[in-house]
């Protein structure tokens, strides 16, 4: 059976009993598999043994933290997806885990909305996720132009193609991170750029019931002049660096007071990571003109 037809294998890692469970049943909600460990030991063992796709971890547990497991795990995978799960009030340890390569993360009391998006797009990702080939040197340079729809259910391919472009011109240790951050570029391109929905429209959209932010893309998609606008990347690829230049039809945004990454207490939102993520794992982004296009940049290694 290819990896794209079994259910994605979810490992929960925290050592508060009614948050591990509450987090497991929502998983399970999502139909993917899912075990769980009671802290970072455990947590540790059940990756061996279990090799999951995805981890949520608590950052502070007893015997073993989540910093301590997500640093031995990252000395083995660079491929498993790690989310931190944090408390309010945690953002140092958060920005640490960002550091020491976890994914993502989220902010308790989790909404459980947010998370079963979060779970879809992350399956959407490994889906779709091709065999990476060894190290092909001999391809000097390369363009890829695409221009995209506004289906954020494609995305995952998308993403999957844009990496197949970079075969062997990134380190395997950035892939996942270079992968997902261009996924939330992307599909703010969509969703803020050529849909107009705001910041405030998706904090409503995830706080509504009876509402959410699937409804809210439906009807902007049904809707002039969101629905035929497009997104264009270009992705380029020298001796230097590979490039993506990835353009919406939307009005932009004051990119300019985007919350800087470096302060902690900017982590504590409960969206606002997508800018986040993709600074974290790209040596620049840069914002054009009025913000509707962002240039994102990852400087080729030598490696020796
Ligand atoms: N292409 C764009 N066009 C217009 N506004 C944008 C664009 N990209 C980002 N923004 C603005 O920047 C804000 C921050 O984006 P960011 O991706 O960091 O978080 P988010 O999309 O709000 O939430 P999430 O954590 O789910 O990504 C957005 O809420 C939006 O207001
Ligand atoms: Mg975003």
């Amino acid at each position: 059976m290819g990896k794209s037809e079994r259910k994605m294998k979810v490992l929960v890692v925290e050592d508060d009993t009614f948050s591990r469970q509450y987090m497991t049943s929502l998983v399970r909600l999502g139909d993917y598999e899912v075990i769980e460990a009671r802290d970072g030991a455990e947590g540790l063992q059940m990756f061996e043994s279990y090799a999951p796709d995805l981890i949520f971890s608590d950052i502070s547990m007893p015997v073993m933290d989540g910093l301590e497991m997500l640093e031995r795990i990252r000395r083995k995978s660079h491929d498993t997806i790690v989310v931190m799960t944090t408390a309010f009030g945690n953002p140092e340890f958060t920005l640490k885990a960002l550091r020491l390569r976890a994914n993502d993360y989220l902010v308790k009391p989790v909404i459980p909305k947010d998370i079963i998006a979060n779970l879809k797009k992350y399956a959407a990702v490994l889906a779709a996720r091709s065999v990476e080939r060894e190290v092909v040197g001999f391809i000097l340079e390369r363009y890829l132009k695409l221009r995209l729809d506004n289906r954020l259910e494609m995305l995952g391919i998308v993403a999957d193609r844009l990496m197949q472009e970079t075969e062997g011109r990134i380190l395997p240790a950035d892939r996942m991170g270079v992968r997902l951050g261009l996924l939330e570029i992307i599909i703010n391109a969509i969703e803020h750029g050529n849909l107009g929905i705001t910041y405030c429209d998706k904090t409503q959209a995830i706080e509504n019931k009876g509402y959410d932010m699937l409804d809210l893309v439906a009807q902007r998609m049904s809707q002039e002049p969101y629905g035929s606008r497009r997104v264009q990347i270009q992705f380029q690829m020298n001796a230097e660096m590979c490039e993506w230049v990835i353009t919406d039809e939307g009005e932009g945004f004051d990119w300019k007071s985007v919350p800087d990454p470096s302060d902690p207490a900017n982590l504590m939102c409960m969206h606002g990571r997508g800018i986040l993520l993709a600074r974290l794992n790209f040596d620049e982004v840069l914002f054009m003109g009025c913000g509707n296009q962002v240039i994102l940049r990852k400087r080729l290694v030598v490696p020796g």
